[in-house]
């Protein structure tokens, strides 16, 4: 960061408007620097140092943002689109006019963690494929997934367009027929906070179909399967609060779930990490081995993890700890 800059060019940055709106802001002797009227929105501040208020509120300068969203179905990850509404909508538009974009993309019907950002060259460290940052996911999908399916996730499937995938880990966190789970969202209303669940409706391994033993070949992938809870509260509440989901969230794709429901098909609970951003790469990799993703979340990029306090369509500020955590990353390999 430029030790010094102008002050107009400062509180764009920080969205209070365009040049014209901070000349007349300043005309209107609204904007104060170490406490005297600014008389110039070309005079030069020290966004470290010098104390710049607008309207009395102080403004604290930052090169860049980075924001931690829960992105909620229903939603495209783009910064803007003729016909739906974007991830941007979600938030205020101090930081809209900031020129935020999504950090790869997830599908319209798919959840999680979203990190906008301005940083270009972040987004660049953290999407780039030779960098080897792992995006995970969890998925509820058709089919018992196994052991089989790990080794050809570890070993790159070929998608439907003839694309080999780079290694990816999978992990078969449970497996249970679609109509028990079905029952289970029906019996226990409101998703569990984590107590008392398990205990009335058995443990992962409980609930585990005859052959979905936890399957995880070596992928090469660095980062070890994420504990259950590391970004919810156990694979039976995650595994009941997606199904749960499906049922009533509109833009989710419940008509394939039902379909499982109706048929009695067997569902499996997963973790999925990759590399790479493909279009739909989660889905098409399944679709590979023959199973269909019915439900998607990203927990996690890299070190960052998806924040269980934020509900869907909630945002906030990465932390210090989490900003740095994510400088570290973007390894060539
Ligand atoms: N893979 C997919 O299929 N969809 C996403 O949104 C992200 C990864």
């Amino acid at each position: 960061m430029k030790p010094s800059m102008r002050l107009d060019k400062m509180l764009a940055h920080e969205g209070y408007g365009t040049r014209n709106d901070i000349r007349r802001l300043v005309r209107k002797g609204a904007v104060t620097v170490n406490g005297r009227p600014a008389s110039d929105p070309g005079m030069h501040v020290r966004p470290r140092e010098d104390e710049v208020r607008v309207h009395g509120r102080a403004v604290a300068y930052r090169e860049f943002r980075y924001i931690m969203l829960h992105k909620p179905a229903g939603v495209v990850s783009a910064t803007e689109d003729a016909r739906e509404r974007t991830v941007l909508g979600l938030l205020p538009d101090v930081l809209r006019r900031r020129g935020l974009f999504p950090v790869g993309r997830l599908d319209k019907d798919a959840e999680g963690l979203l990190l906008l950002t301005d940083d270009g060259k972040m987004a660049h460290g953290l999407t780039s494929p030779r960098k080897a940052v792992y995006k995970i996911y969890r998925a509820l999908v058709r089919g018992v997934a196994d052991a089989a399916d790990a080794e050809a996730f570890a070993a790159g499937v070929t998608l439907d367009d003839g694309y080999r995938t780079m290694p990816a880990r999978l992990t078969v966190l449970a497996s249970m027929p679609a109509p028990a789970l079905a029952e289970a969202v029906s019996h226990y209303g409101e998703p569990p906070d984590g107590e008392g669940i398990s205990g009335g409706f058995g443990t992962p391994e409980t609930v585990a179909a005859p052959g979905a033993e936890r399957a995880q070949a070596k992928s090469g992938a660095r980062e070890e399967t994420l504990s259950p809870d590391e970004t919810g509260d156990g694979t039976v509440p995650e595994m009941l609060r997606a199904a749960r989901r499906l049922a009533e969230e509109p833009f989710l794709n419940r008509s394939a779930w039902e379909e499982a429901v109706r048929d009695g098909a067997a569902v499996s609970w997963v973790e999925v990490a990759i590399r790479e951003g493909k279009f739909h790469q989660v889905k098409r990799m399944f679709e590979a081995v023959g199973k269909k993703v019915l439900y998607l979340r990203r927990v996690a990029i890299g070190p960052l993890r998806l924040d269980p306090a934020l509900a869907p369509g909630e945002w906030r500020e990465l932390t210090p700890e989490e900003e740095e955590a994510l400088r570290g990353q973007g390894r060539e390999t």
